[in-house]
């Protein structure tokens, strides 16, 4: 069965990008979306009746959800048309200032369960497939106040660049989705932080249109695609300037 899998997808981005896939791609027979919460992918899917809908309640930070998303992979042996790796977690704030297991979340998702979708998914995918890697701008730089979250970021953006190289031979496109600030849950507009804090001034994206031309862009075998000039600004100076000197720019 012609199939999209959709990580991240109770909230945000994630959510735009079902809606995206749902009116773009009208051959797809079955989309799975995978969250923590499954009451709310199960809430989105009565949007959708014209399509299948899973809901995959997974916790990709866990080490039992690689098991059981291979057991489902198995069973049901979809073809996968359409990957978005999307779940991230997000934890600002000094690293001392961060517990121990908040800084293994962000690890465990951002890193091992990113990595985990991309090789349990990739047998099911084939010729004309295309994934999506939600990176961010964080990964351009290192940034102080958040270094654990930039660090997995830069990994995810190594990640999807080297397999858009490597999985060329299979005739799979791989995008590195980079986006900047996006009002979601990880990153609501909080009028009270913007007034204090230099995150909260950058302009926000808007997230149905960020899904939708990424999977555009996916299709016309983009490496990687920053949305909004001042983000891809700030990306040309991370090429060219040193670190030392963008991490003076990015401090939180
Ligand atoms: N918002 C921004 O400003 C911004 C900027 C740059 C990049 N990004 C990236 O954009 C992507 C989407 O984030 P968003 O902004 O849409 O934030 P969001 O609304 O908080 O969405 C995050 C999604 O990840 C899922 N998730 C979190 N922990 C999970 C876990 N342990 N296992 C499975 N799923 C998990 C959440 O679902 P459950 O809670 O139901 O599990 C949710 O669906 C992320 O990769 C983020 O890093 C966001």
């Amino acid at each position: 069965m012609k199939t999209a899998v959709i990580t991240g997808a109770s909230s945000g981005l994630g959510v735009d990008f079902l809606r995206a896939v749902v009116h773009n791609y009208p051959e797809i027979e079955e989309i799975w979306l995978i969250a923590r919460r499954k009451e709310r992918l199960e809430k989105l899917a009565e949007h959708y009746e014209n399509v299948k809908i899973r809901a995959v309640g997974l916790d990709l930070a866990a080490e039992d959800s690689y098991g059981q998303l291979r057991e489902l992979l198995e069973k049901e042996k979809p073809q996968i048309r359409i990957l978005v790796n999307n779940a991230r977690v997000c934890k600002s704030g000094s690293f001392g200032g961060r517990t121990l297991d908040e800084l293994f979340m962000m690890v465990n998702l951002n890193v091992k369960g990113s990595t985990a979708v991309a090789r349990l998914c990739f047998p099911y995918m084939s010729k004309g497939s295309i994934a999506v890697f939600t990176s961010s701008v964080s990964s351009f730089a290192p940034i102080a106040g958040q270094g654990v979250y930039s660090s997995t970021k830069s990994y995810l953006t190594y990640l999807g660049r080297a397999l858009h190289e490597e999985w060329k031979r299979e005739g799979i496109r791989v995008c590195v989705l980079c986006p900047g600030n996006m009002a979601t849950e990880m990153n609501p507009i909080d009028v009270e932080r913007a007034s204090k804090s230099k995150i909260g001034k950058l302009p926000y994206l808007d997230t149905r249109k960020v899904a939708a031309e990424t999977l555009k862009r996916a299709e016309k075998g983009k490496a990687c695609y920053t949305p909004g000039r001042f983000y891809l600004a700030y990306k040309i100076a991370g090429k060219i300037l040193p670190h030392s000197f963008m991490m003076k720019l990015n401090r939180l």
